[in-house]
C-alpha cells in the first residue's frame, strides 16, 4: 500500500503574495498540480493534501482533481512535522509506505520518485529521502550521514553552526517512510529550534537505517520559496522542454527567447524563429516556419505553414497556409489549405476555404468563405447589429473590392464580383457584379466658377 502526502499548508511568506504559495503558477500549472502529477505514475492508494493557509481556496482549486485527494486541515501551521502529525487519524488503519512531497518542489521527475520508492522497498529502511549536492546550499536543510551511508541527522540551515553549514549535501524535502515506524516517533517531536516549529526532518534521526538517494539533476529538487526561485524553475522547465524538442527535430534559432507549454506538440523540421511563445494545447505540423515574434495559443497548424509576427488563438490552420505579418486569428477561425492571411487582418469564428486570400486590413467575423475567394483590401464583415451576431457567406471564386462592407446576414454567391467601396446589404446571385455605392458625379469647371 502506498499513500502520498503533499505538504501544502504553509503560507509562503517569502513570495510576498496574496496567493498561497502552492497555487502559484509555473508554466501554466500550479505548483501543487505539478507536485501531484509527478507522483501520479506511482498509482498511490491514498492521496492526502495537507492544507492550512487559505485552505478553502486551495481545496476549491483541487476538489475535482482526478487523483481524488483527501484534504487534511493543519491549523495552525506549526511546521512540517506538525503537518504530518495530522495524518495520525486519517491513516490510523493504514499499513504501508508514506511518500511525503513538499508542495513547493515542482520539477521532480516521475522516474526519480519511482527510483526512491524502489530503493526504499528493497533496503528495508524506515525512511529514505532525496538529497543533492549543491554548490550553493543556502536555505536548505543539511544532511549528515555515517560511513555506512545511513542518514544520521538533518539540520535546518538556520539551526546549523558554521561547520555544519559547510556541508553541501541538502535535503530535497521528499521522503519515503515506513508509516508504522514514523507514526511511533511523530508524537515525540519537539519544537526546540530557531523557528519553534515541529520539524519532519527531526524524525530521520529517530528512525532506523535511514537511507538517501542523491539526485544529480538539481533542477529536479529546486524548492520555491521566493519569486527568484519561481523564475529559476520556469527557466529550468523551459530548458527541459526545448531540449526535448531539439532532440525531436525542431530547430530553434534563439531557443532561450522562446517559451513552450508542456502540452505543445511539434512535427519534424519545424523552424521556430526568435521570440515565439506557444501556450496551452498547440499542435504544429511538419516543416512549418513560425516567427519571429508570434504568440500561438491552443492552436492547430497543419504541415508546411508559415506564421510571421502574428497572434493565433484557438484557431485551426490548414497545410500550406501563409499567415502574417501582423495577423490576428481568434477563436474558431478555421482555415483550409493554402490560405493566405496578410497584414492587419483579424479573423474570428469563420471558415475560410482552401486557396482563399485575405491579404490586407480586413475584419472577417462570423463568416463562411468558399474556395479561392479573394477578399479585397479593407473588406469588413459587419457582423454585429448592436444586439446579435449574424453570418456572412461568400461562395467559391468570388472577389470583394477594396473597402467593401458586407452587412450581415448576407449571402454572396459564387463567381461574384463586388465593386470597390460597396456596402452590400442584399444577397447577391452567382456570377453577378454587385455595386452598392453612390454614383460618382463630376462637376466640371468647378474651380473657375469660384
Ligand atoms: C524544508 C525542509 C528542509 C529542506 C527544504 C527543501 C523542514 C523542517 N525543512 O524547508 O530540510 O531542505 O524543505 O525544499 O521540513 N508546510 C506545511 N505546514 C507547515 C509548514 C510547511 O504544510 O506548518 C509546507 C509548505 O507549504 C511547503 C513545505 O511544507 O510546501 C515546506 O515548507 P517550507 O517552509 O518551505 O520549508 P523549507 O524551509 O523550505
Ligand atoms: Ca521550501
Amino acid at each position: 500500500m502506498l499513500a502520498v502526502a503533499v505538504l501544502a499548508a504553509g503560507k509562503g511568506t517569502r513570495m510576498k503574495s496574496s496567493l498561497p504559495k502552492v497555487l502559484q503558477p509555473l508554466a501554466g500549472a500550479t505548483l501543487l498540480e505539478r507536485v501531484i502529477k509527478n507522483s501520479s505514475c506511482l498509482n498511490p492508494d491514498r492521496l492526502l493534501l495537507i492544507v492550512g493557509h487559505q485552505a478553502e481556496r486551495v481545496q476549491q482549486q483541487l476538489q475535482n482533481h482526478p487523483g481524488k485527494p483527501e484534504f487534511i486541515l493543519q491549523q495552525p501551521q506549526n511546521g512540517t512535522g506538525h503537518a504530518i502529525q495530522q495524518l495520525m487519524a486519517p491513516l490510523a488503519e493504514f499499513d504501508g509506505n508514506l511518500l511525503v512531497l513538499n508542495g513547493d518542489v515542482p520539477l521532480l521527475k516521475q522516474e526519480t520518485l519511482a527510483q526512491l520508492l524502489a530503493m526504499h522497498c528493497q533496503s528495508g529502511a524506515e525512511a529514505t529521502l532525496l538529497t543533492a549536492m549543491l554548490e550553493n546550499p543556502n536555505g536548505y536543510g543539511r544532511v549528515f550521514s555515517n560511513n555506512d551511508g545511513e542518514v544520521t541527522a538533518i539540520v535546518e540551515d538556520r539551526d546549523c553552526d558554521c561547520e555544519q553549514r559547510q556541508n553541501k549535501l541538502i535535503n530535497a524535502g521528499i521522503y519515503c517512510f515506513k508509516w508504522s515506524a514514523l507514526k511511533k516517533v511523530l508524537p515525540t517531536l519537539s519544537s526546540e529550534n530557531d523557528q519553534g516549529e515541529l520539524y519532519l526532518t527531526d524524525t530521520i534521526a529517530m528512525l532506523n537505517n535511514a537511507k538517501h538517494l542523491i539526485v544529480s539533476d538539481i533542477s529536479e529538487i529546486t524548492g520555491i520559496n521566493d519569486r527568484q526561485q519561481l523564475a529559476d524553475c520556469e527557466a529550468m522547465l523551459q530548458d527541459r522542454i526545448r531540449q526535448h524538442w531539439l532532440k525531436e527535430g525542431v530547430s530553434f534559432i534563439d531557443p532561450k527567447s522562446c517559451t513552450i507549454s508542456e502540452e505543445t506538440q511539434f512535427g519534424r523540421d519545424v523552424v521556430v524563429e526568435p521570440q515565439c511563445h506557444f501556450r496551452g494545447n498547440c499542435k504544429i505540423g511538419n516543416s512549418c516556419r513560425i516567427g519571429p515574434g508570434s504568440l500561438i495559443i491552443d492552436a492547430e497548424i497543419g504541415n508546411d505553414a508559415t506564421v510571421l509576427m502574428s497572434v493565433i488563438n484557438s484557431a485551426k490552420i490548414g497545410d500550406g497556409c501563409n499567415i502574417g505579418p501582423f495577423a490576428h486569428l481568434r477563436p474558431q477561425a478555421d482555415l483550409g489549405e493554402n490560405v493566405r492571411i496578410g497584414n492587419f487582418v483579424e479573423i474570428k469564428k469563420s471558415t475560410i476555404g482552401s486557396g482563399s486570400k485575405v491579404n490586407h486590413l480586413s475584419y472577417i467575423g462570423d463568416a463562411k468563405l468558399g474556395l479561392n475567394v479573394n477578399v479585397g483590401a479593407g473588406t469588413i464583415t459587419a457582423n454585429y447589429d448592436g444586439k446579435n451576431k449574424h453570418l456572412s457567406t461568400i461562395g467559391d471564386n468570388s472577389k470583394t473590392g477594396a473597402n467593401s462592407v458586407l452587412v450581415a446576414p448576407v449571402t454572396i454567391g459564387s463567381n461574384v464580383v463586388i465593386g470597390a467601396g460597396s456596402t452590400i446589404t442584399k444577397d447577391v446571385q452567382d456570377n453577378s457584379l454587385a455595386i452598392g455605392r453612390a454614383r460618382q458625379y463630376n462637376k466640371e469647371n468647378y474651380q473657375s466658377l469660384n
